[in-house]
């Protein structure tokens, strides 16, 4: 319907969802064939020209689209949520206003900041990032991280604390911007399949799975885990593994629901597993991970 339309700019007002559409739309618009042959991973394409000139307003605090040359988009035949991602879906404008988000209901705070959390340990811990060989996205990442964890659950508490919003704004902006050149892992790598086969909101599946797959990458780079508890609570000598123990606990105050609401069998297990070790965030993981592993 929208190819070979002309549009001037295209405007997307929302979460992630509509910024990531929107960035459909515009590619689309310019280019021939169905938006899964572009999957990232086992696409047969690659965009030959550019859309329309996107400009990004997000109205929540977690998603980072507004920055990325990144889109997430459910493959409805397959449920497989396909990373579409090329230099020509970056936006060119991002207006970011917190002032947005002051009447983001709780839950939704409390999901799409976790979600921000997720991109900016993830980034951190990247496979691309182990060997210290990128000091800005380090710098861009631990500042995410700072912003984001001291700010998320005041968020929550009281949705009109403009300061809260206002660092959980410029956290998942920072952590957009440090996951898109670091990649991410395998949180991200099992939440795709969770809200694509079962409609588990993305911050609710990657909420719930972070701590555990932080506590299994945390010997893969113990030093950087270390790094990220000392910053979730300075001036003490925390240890790698009271990163996990942080964030475990910090899900739990902030109310995130429990995947336990949703009924899946061993078989949606391996199934997902099975989709987990073709999405493009399991190749940054910090540790090898096999379908075995991700069962
Ligand atoms: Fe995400």
């Amino acid at each position: 319907m929208i190819q070979n339309q002309q549009f001037d700019s295209i405007v997307a007002v929302g979460g992630g969802s509509v910024m990531d559409a929107a960035k459909a739309i515009s590619i689309m618009s310019a280019n021939d064939g169905s938006i899964n042959d572009y999957d990232a991973i086992i696409g047969n394409r690659t965009f030959e020209k550019q859309g329309p000139p996107l400009i990004t307003i997000p109205t929540t605090s977690g998603t980072g689209s507004e920055v990325t040359q990144w889109a997430v988009i459910t493959n409805e035949e397959t449920g497989r949520k396909q990373a579409i991602g090329h230099p020509f879906m970056s936006p060119v404008i991002a207006l970011v206003d917190p002032v947005l988000t002051l009447k983001l209901p709780k839950v939704l705070t409390a999901a799409t900041g976790s979600d921000a959390l997720t991109h900016a340990i993830e980034a951190y811990t990247s496979k691309n990032t182990m060997n210290n060989n990128s000091p800005l996205i380090d710098h861009i990442a631990l500042e995410a991280i700072a912003m984001i964890s001291r700010s998320l659950e005041r968020a929550v508490t009281n949705g009109e604390d403009l300061e809260a919003r206002e660092d959980m704004m410029a956290g998942s902006l920072l952590a957009g911007i440090a996951f898109q050149n670091a990649g991410l892992g395998n949180t991200h790598a099992l939440a795709h399949p969770l809200g694509g086969k079962f409609n588990v909101p993305h911050g609710i599946a990657n909420a719930n799975l972070l701590p555990v797959v932080m506590a299994y990458n945390v010997d893969a780079c113990p030093e950087r885990f270390e790094t990220i508890a000392n910053i979730f609570e300075p001036g003490g000598r925390k240890k790698a593994s009271d990163a996990v123990v942080f964030v475990e606990q910090l899900i739990e105050r902030i109310g995130i629901p429990s995947l336990s609401e949703y009924e899946m069998t061993e078989s949606d297990y391996k199934e997902m597993a099975k989709d987990a070790t073709t999405d493009v965030s399991s190749f940054t993981n910090p540790k090898e991970t096999t379908e075995e592993t991700f069962f």
